[in-house]
């Protein structure tokens, strides 16, 4: 069983980007605690960053045929990427909404989510461990 974790834009600079708000792990920290996460659950995790909204539609697509789910950071594209929420709505396989920062507690312009009603749920807020959240959350609704 495979799992897409999916990153958006400028989550590449996770560490060094704004790190009282995200902390100070980088991607690759995270990417590490999901797979460390995902070996105990028995699950293949495949784990991407883009700065590009075409290569989350495209790896959205991907993974209707490839994953059992799909938990996506979409970054800034949260809040304004129809493309994204008309490509979660294109595959049948479920999606979860993650993100490090507690968004609501943040700028208006991040309280809403273009994505947020076409997945399953969201997680945010508990730092990189939204991460495993989300991973918990998807191996509850594929097993
Ligand atoms: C983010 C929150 C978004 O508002 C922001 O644009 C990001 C990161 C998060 O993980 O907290 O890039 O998705």
């Amino acid at each position: 069983r495979t799992i897409f974790v999916l990153n958006g834009p400028n989550l590449n600079m996770l560490g060094k980007r704004e790190p009282g708000i995200y902390g100070g792990k980088t991607l690759s920290d995270i990417e590490a605690e999901c797979r460390q996460f995902a070996e105990a659950q028995g699950v293949t995790i495949d784990f991407r960053q883009s700065n590009h909204e075409g290569d989350l539609v495209d790896w959205l697509h991907e993974a209707s045929d490839k994953a059992v789910g799909v938990a996506i950071n979409a970054g800034a594209y949260t809040h304004t990427s129809v493309a994204l929420h008309d490509a979660i709505r294109a595959i049948s396989v479920p999606v979860v909404e993650l993100h490090i920062s507690n968004v609501h507690a943040r700028e208006e312009f991040r309280h809403k989510s273009m994505i947020a009603p076409a997945v399953k749920g969201v997680i945010c807020g508990f730092g990189p461990y939204s991460y495993i959240l989300a991973l918990q959350a998807l191996d509850n609704l594929t097993r």
